[in-house]
């Protein structure tokens, strides 16, 4: 058997449960194949089922993931697939709307799961929640539990599209999402603080930072997605939302 996870990871809690994955998947004599979708731009055909994961932002997955699947072919055959995000405190409407989107290329969800993650926007805010750092607890056993459902439907050729539920927390969260989705936050750079090394540059997803002629990073808002990698990759804390700078990032 062979399975791809693609994925699309701001900060690093998706990577970290896609890794999780896969490590696993070969403890299980599967062979599997990483595609982080900011990096590679193609679907592998040769799999017998497909991961996808993604974080969730106001509710709704990560733009490069949509975008990475809405440039697809159509599959010629139905081929099963497990949808997930990872989220700091609801996972709103993502996985359902995951899923719609790959019904349409015959990847169809068999069965879909979250899991809470350090709050890659919540810890620029609110510092002293400690559960804002962190991923569920057990999140390891949670993880080898769905892939052993996950399996046992790819092994019983289940390709049973298992649509998402409405949840009444995704409800409950229509107008943080509907408000989130429309405001971009404003990065600040803290020049004092910048040693010009570039790996904000390099770091960047869809390639929203240049340097200036001063050689300090400038950030075209119309291209950032808001995922805040720059800020928690910055090794000296140059960036931030607010005034003041962040006190710590997610490794
Ligand atoms: C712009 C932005 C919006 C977010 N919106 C939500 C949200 O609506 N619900 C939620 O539970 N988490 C939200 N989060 C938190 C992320 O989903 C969570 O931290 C996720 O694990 C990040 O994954 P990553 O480290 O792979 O980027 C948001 C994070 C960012 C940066
Ligand atoms: S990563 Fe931080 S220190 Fe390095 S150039 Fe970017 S803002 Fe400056
Ligand atoms: S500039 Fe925007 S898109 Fe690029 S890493 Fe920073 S927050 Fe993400």
């Amino acid at each position: 058997m062979r399975i791809a996870l693609i994925y699309f990871s701001g900060v690093g809690s998706t990577k970290h449960i896609i890794s999780s994955m896969a490590n696993y998947l070969r403890e299980l004599d599967i062979s599997t194949e990483k595609i982080p979708v900011d990096r590679y731009g193609k679907l592998p055909l040769n799999c017998d089922a497909y991961i996808f994961g993604t974080p969730v932002y106001h509710g709704e997955p990560a733009k490069p993931v949509l975008s990475f699947i809405q440039q697809l072919s159509k599959l010629d055959e139905a081929k099963p697939a497990l949808v997930f995000s990872s989220y700091g405190l609801c996972k709103g409407f993502t996985n359902r709307h995951l899923a719609e989107i790959l019904y349409d290329k015959n990847l169809k969800t068999v069965m879909n799961s979250g899991y809470r993650s350090p709050a890659s926007d919540g810890t620029l805010f609110l510092q002293n929640v400690k559960r804002f750092f962190s991923f569920e607890k057990n999140v390891e056993d949670h993880i080898k539990k769905d892939i052993d459902n996950f399996v046992d439907l790819v092994n019983n050729e289940s390709t049973l599209y298992s649509k998402p539920r409405i949840t009444i927390g995704a409800v409950l969260n229509m107008p943080n999402a509907y408000f989130g989705g429309k405001t971009k936050l404003k990065i600040r750079l803290h020049e004092d603080k910048c040693i010009k090394c570039n790996l904000c540059v390099k770091n960047c997803p869809v390639k929203a930072i240049t340097m200036d002629e001063r050689g300090y990073p400038c950030i075209n808002r119309e291209d950032c997605l808001n995922c805040y990698r720059c800020i928690h990759k910055c090794p000296k804390l140059a960036l931030s939302l607010g005034k003041k700078e962040i006190l710590k990032v997610i490794k």
